[in-house]
């Protein structure tokens, strides 16, 4: 069998690294397979999981080797402060692909049109995890799984489908494109089944995009402010699809 250390550096090419205690947490507690996590210090990460994890001591007994802070430091690009890190393997494709065109559905999809910015795209899936959606899908060239994208995520890519795909292969259902000029949310409940639409940071929603769309919803907005952020975009649709509500025109 190869020491801890060594079948990291084996495996880290194709698997997902999980950088920092929280990462670590929420990918076991949503089922990752871990076959490798390293310490800078066991007994202060054992003592951490005791009071923030206690449903995972036991596992990261069994889990956690301890390095030096120089092996940790060759083995992570960014150390976190919580000198805890560990490798995951990539959930399959193909059961995300079932996962999303799976129907009837009981959480919508988040679609994020061409996004651009790394942090974002973390923030939207951690969004998604907490609400419990069905998927993350991205289309354009940013690649959802890239380490970035899993950090600013907190680890909870294992709590959703998060997959890249073109426009013409987004899975079913009704398509809600979220933007300024479209009628106000606020009167649209949306249903379990939608795909819930959101634009790139520069550009907004793409032409193949909108063509997909069955309606574009606007989130309230003050004269003279011309969108929001969006993974905050995001935060406001998925609370309004939770709450179940509109309001009649
Ligand atoms: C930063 S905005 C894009 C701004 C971009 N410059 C544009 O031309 O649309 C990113 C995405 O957030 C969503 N968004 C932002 N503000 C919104 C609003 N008031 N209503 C609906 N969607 C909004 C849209 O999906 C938008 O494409």
């Amino acid at each position: 069998m190869t020491d801890p250390v060594s079948r990291w550096r084996e495996r880290a090419g194709g698997a997902v690294l999980l950088d920092g205690f929280h990462a670590l947490k929420h990918a076991l507690r949503f089922g990752a397979e871990v076959p490798v996590a390293v310490t800078t210090d066991r007994r202060a990460t054992l003592a951490l999981a005791g009071e923030l994890a206690p449903d995972l001591t036991r596992a990261l007994d069994a889990l956690l080797t301890e390095v030096s802070l120089t092996t940790y430091a060759s083995l992570v690009p960014r150390p976190h402060p919580t000198g805890v890190a560990a490798l995951a393997e990539r959930p399959s494709r193909e059961g995300h692909l079932r996962t999303l065109a799976r129907l009837p559905r009981t959480a919508p999809v988040v679609v994020l049109d061409e996004p651009r910015n790394l942090g974002n795209a973390g923030a939207v899936i951690r969004l998604a995890a907490g609400f419990g959606a069905t998927g993350v899908v991205t289309t354009g060239t940013l690649d959802p799984w890239h380490s970035t994208v899993v950090r600013g995520g907190a680890g909870l890519h294992f709590a959703t489908a998060v997959e890249r795909l073109a426009v013409d292969e987004l899975p079913p259902g009704p398509l809600f494109a979220l933007d300024p000029e479209g009628e106000d949310i606020r009167g649209v409940k949306l249903p379990d089944d939608a795909l819930l639409a959101f634009g790139s940071e520069r550009s907004g929603l793409s032409a193949g995009l909108r063509a997909r769309a069955d309606q574009l919803l606007a989130l309230p907005m003050r004269p003279q402010v011309s969108s929001y952020n969006l993974a905050t975009s995001v935060a406001m649709t998925l609370y309004h699809w939770s709450t179940g509500a509109h309001t009649a025109p």
